[in-house]
């Protein structure tokens, strides 16, 4: 069995520079490893079987991104606005803000569009401008605390890797930073975790107005990512000394947001069920058998993850990474027991079980609509 291999390695790249979304956008999908039988791997040679489990290894720790409906519909209204926002330069582009708890997949829905995005124009209009310029139709950046507006500046300097990132003022930088983007034509900005901004301080205030500046000046929408952004004032209409500069921020600003799975009706059940379906296909486990997720562990995922994505692919993960060391090449309640789990997770998980144990709560949907895959 030959490995593919990846170009490049997709194991080291930071999406804080250009190459590595590109990297990212441009490299074909990974391929899913064959599912042997228990055994066709029992009859493979040592070197070959070695590749095998490192090959389905990797698989197993990138299974996504899945298209939930969470994330298709994300996608949808970021296509209307992205789509709206073709004006002409002289008018500033409304702005998204993506916001919701923690580990619901909100980068990883933005960044799957980002690269949908990025492919899409790349593929119409060519890497390079007609000026000559590589073309980066997406910037991103992710704050880190007590950003203020000169790190801010900088790390979209650091982006494009421009020469002048080392030294200057934070006018200089933000210069710099418009030549890039009228430069290399960059068409949406997204910032991951803006909850790291203090919208209230000094340089909340500073940095809020500077992306009032950037939806002025720059041709791009902003998309916003992070958590609890409305109770944190993205969209308050003024700041605690009564400055009332924030409103224009909440006025050009779109909240979107992303949910858990919930089973409090069929519909969602069955979209729990898909899920856990989609999920089924991905994996490859030689002793895995059609409803090993859907029908027999629908509940016991509900419980343990509460419907929140983050924790269901790294459980998922940690569990087939699991059950093809031990050999034991399936995902039952006893394996997933040994896995451990994010802290929040675990925690939301006894007062959930109780539930279920008195009836109040099921995963399953009363006519199973989606079929079991084969
Ligand atoms: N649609 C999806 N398909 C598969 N896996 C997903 C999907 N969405 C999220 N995940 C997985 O869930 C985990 C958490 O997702 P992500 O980091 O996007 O969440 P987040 O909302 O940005 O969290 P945070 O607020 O902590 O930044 C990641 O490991 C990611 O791989
Ligand atoms: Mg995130």
């Amino acid at each position: 069995m030959q490995p593919r291999p990846e170009s490049p390695p997709l194991d080291n790249l930071t999406l804080s520079r250009k190459e590595g979304l590109k990297a990212l956008a441009e490299t074909p999908k990974r391929t899913q490893p064959e599912l042997l039988t228990p055994k066709d791997k029992a009859n493979l040679g040592e070197a070959a079987r070695l590749e095998y489990e490192h090959l389905r290894s990797v698989w197993h720790a990138n299974l996504g991104p899945i298209r939930t409906p969470q994330l298709k519909a994300l996608h949808e209204d970021l296509w209307d606005i992205i789509d709206s926002n073709q004006q002409d330069g002289d008018k500033a582009k409304g702005a998204v803000a993506v916001d919701a708890f923690p580990g619901l997949g909100k980068t990883t829905a933005v960044l799957d569009f980002a690269l949908k995005y990025h492919r899409k124009v790349i593929e119409r209009e060519g890497a390079f401008t007609a000026a000559g310029h590589e073309r980066w139709p997406v910037c991103r950046v992710g704050l880190t605390s007590n950003i203020g507006m000169k790190e801010f500046n900088r790390s979209l300097l650091e982006y494009y890797a421009h020469p002048g990132r080392k030294t200057g003022t934070a006018a200089l930088f933000a210069q710099r930073a418009l030549d890039c983007v009228l430069e290399c034509e960059t068409k949406i900005l997204v910032i991951d975790d803006l909850h790291f901004l203090k919208w209230h301080d000094r340089n909340g205030t500073e940095v809020s107005n500077h992306f009032k500046y950037i939806a002025n000046e720059f041709p791009v929408t902003l998309i916003f990512i992070g958590v609890e952004l409305g109770n944190r004032g993205l969209y308050s209409e003024e700041n605690t000394r009564g400055d009332i500069t924030l409103a224009q921020t909440a006025r050009r600003t779109t909240p979107l947001t992303m949910e858990p799975f919930v089973v409090t009706n069929e519909k969602h059940r069955v979209e729990w069920r898909n899920m856990l379906l989609a999920l089924e296909k991905r994996i490859v486990l030689c002793r895995k058998f059609p409803g090993m997720l859907a029908d027999e562990l629908s509940d016991y995922l509900y419980i343990r993850t509460t419907g929140h994505i983050g924790s269901l692919m790294t459980l998922i993960n940690r569990g087939c990474q699991r059950a093809a060391r031990t050999g034991a090449e399936l995902l039952d309640e006893e394996l997933l027991d040994q896995v451990k789990l994010d802290a929040a997770a675990e925690r939301a998980r006894k007062a959930l079980a109780k539930k279920f144990a008195h009836g109040k709560l099921t995963t399953k949907p009363r006519a199973r609509t989606a079929k079991t895959v084969a």
